[in-house]
């Protein structure tokens, strides 16, 4: 690993971090390398992405996909939000410490992950047998990477993921061992999203072609953009690919992205402006479709 890549890995949410951020002129300038060096890495990732592995001619029994544009969920607030209520409410029965399911839909004038969710997946229900994989199950160290809250059950989101979709092949993947516990409703696999090898190995131990991928583990640009290349070939015609917590800084690069995919997929991104959230910083949440 060479310096620059170490400094990376020591930047985010790290203790080294927290210590530049408090010098006002070195935490400027890390802050503005950062940024360069995670869009760069995330061109690169994506310049890597290769076309689905699945045929669109695989036979799947569900209708296209029905993502809302920003502007139209906006403006149709309420039916989103009833929609994202009823979601939050199952999904919170299930996985009472995953916040992104927490219903907060109430307060007017906003949308939250849920209302975004809700249309985007109730498609994928009607589907036989789903086959999701999570990436980041949520570790309860605050200290760790990414980490969550010390009374967060790690594997949380997975138990919504299985409860929600009846009868589906659930996968879950993390860095931290301390998580990587299988149950009878979820497998898990360990991966580095920062090492696309690593992520190689992941695609070729799930049950691909997967109807589902979210990517709420490290929340780089470099993490987000290997994971994205290495797994969106697994995706089935007219799955899902969510990305969440995407810092507004890279608003730009997830606004654009729809340059580096081909014709045989569409971008819908909900920057945090968009959004309320129910924690800080909070970020945007991109849903790549694969087109039927
Ligand atoms: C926000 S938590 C996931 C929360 C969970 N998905 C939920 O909805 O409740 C982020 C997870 O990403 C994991 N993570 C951090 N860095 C990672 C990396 N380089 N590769 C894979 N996972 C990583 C952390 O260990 C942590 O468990």
């Amino acid at each position: 690993m060479n310096l620059s890549d170490r400094l990376i890995a020591q930047f985010h949410q790290s203790s080294v971090s927290a210590t530049i951020r408090k010098t006002p002129g070195v935490s400027a300038m890390a802050g503005r390398w950062w940024l360069r060096v995670q869009t760069e890495k995330f061109r690169a990732a994506m310049s890597t992405l290769s076309p689905p592995q699945v045929p669109a001619s695989v036979e799947i029994p569900v209708g296209l996909v029905n993502v809302p544009a920003v502007a139209d969920a906006v403006m149709k607030m309420p039916p989103y939000i009833l929609a994202g209520e009823e979601f939050s409410d199952e999904m919170a029965e299930w996985c009472p410490t995953t916040s992104k399911f927490i219903s907060i839909t109430r307060v007017p004038g906003s949308l939250g992950y849920q209302d975004i969710y809700a249309p985007v997946l109730g498609h994928l229900r009607q589907r036989g047998a789903v086959r999701i994989l999570e990436v980041g199950m949520g570790v309860n160290d605050p200290a760790a990477a990414s980490g969550m809250g010390s009374d967060y059950i790690p594997g949380s989101s997975l138990m919504g993921w299985s409860h929600y979709f009846e009868g589906s092949e659930v996968h879950g993947a993390d860095i931290d061992e301390r998580c990587l516990i299988d149950t009878e409703w979820y497998s898990t696999h360990k991966v580095d999203q920062r090492d696309p090898a690593s992520l190689g190995t992941l695609a070729s131990l799930v049950n691909a072609p997967l109807d589902l991928i979210v990517d709420d583990g490290l929340h780089t640009p470099e993490a987000n953009g290997n994971t994205v290349a290495a797994l969106l070939p697994l995706l089935s015609p007219s799955g899902v690919m969510v990305v969440e917590d995407i810092l507004p800084e890279f608003d730009a690069l997830w606004e654009g992205l729809g340059e580096w995919l081909d014709g045989h997929y569409e971008v819908s991104y909900f920057p945090s402006r968009h959004l309320r959230h129910n924690r800080s910083p909070g970020g945007g949440i991109a849903i790549i479709t694969r087109r039927a």
